[in-house]
């Protein structure tokens, strides 16, 4: 009788060490973003591909942003996140992924979006606001020789431009003649104009 449940004993030892054995920790996955890094226009969508070591694992994101919106925690398996920044400087938003794989998670990897401003372009600012304020004198068909509708005239004219809008509307020379100064914003667009390059498109 002893002997059979010393057995037993023995038996159920090993059946509870073998289990052990079987059930050891799963190894814990590792992720991959690609690519690490990623720099996008204001207004831009996001574009991060998530993978793994082990097949199967799952990704959950956390985010900092910092001048920019949008970007949000998440989980899936790409980070597809329109971004847009909130001033006139370039932002980022940093994402910290974990990924987790038979109830084990890796450790986090962090990919930076960095976020610029949309650039000022003559299409698309410039020349609405111009034709807008200075119609009919500077647009083709009017009276004065500068016409504003035109890029390269107003690309060559910018420094008279800011001159001539800037003064005091009750100042010689003030433009736009007749009418009533610009909004500081749009003087603003004028002379941001200038510091993106004077860019046509
Ligand atoms: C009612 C007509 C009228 C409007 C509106 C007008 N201008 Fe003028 N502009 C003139 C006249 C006339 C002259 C020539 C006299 C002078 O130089 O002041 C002129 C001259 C200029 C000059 C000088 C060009 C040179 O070669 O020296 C600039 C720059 C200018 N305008 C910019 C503007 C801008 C920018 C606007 C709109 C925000 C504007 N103007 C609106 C009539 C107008």
């Amino acid at each position: 009788m002893k002997t059979k449940i010393f057995a037993l004993f023995i038996f159920s030892t090993f059946l509870l060490l073998n289990s052990c054995t079987e059930d050891e920790d799963p190894i814990p996955p590792v992720a991959t973003a690609t690519p690490t890094t990623q720099t996008l226009t204001s207004g831009g969508t996001t574009s991060i591909a998530l993978t793994s070591s082990v097949t199967g694992t799952t990704f959950a994101w956390t985010v900092v942003q910092t001048g920019v919106s949008g970007a949000t925690a998440g989980s899936g398996t790409s980070i597809d996140q329109k971004l847009t920044v909130t001033g006139a400087v370039a932002g980022t938003a940093t994402y910290s992924i974990i990924p987790t794989a038979n109830g084990t998670s890796g450790s986090a990897i962090s990919v930076v979006v960095t976020v610029n401003p949309i650039k000022v372009t003559y299409t698309a600012d410039i020349k609405p606001l111009l034709v807008a304020s200075c119609t009919p004198c500077h647009l083709s068909g009017g009276a004065n020789p500068n016409k504003w509708d035109n890029y390269a005239a107003t690309k060559s004219k910018i420094s008279v431009i800011l001159d001539r809008v800037q003064r005091e509307s009750t100042a010689a020379g003030f433009m736009p003649r007749g009418g009533s100064k610009l909004s500081a914003a749009n003087i603003a667009l004028l002379n941001k104009w200038v510091a993106d390059g004077l860019l046509e498109n």
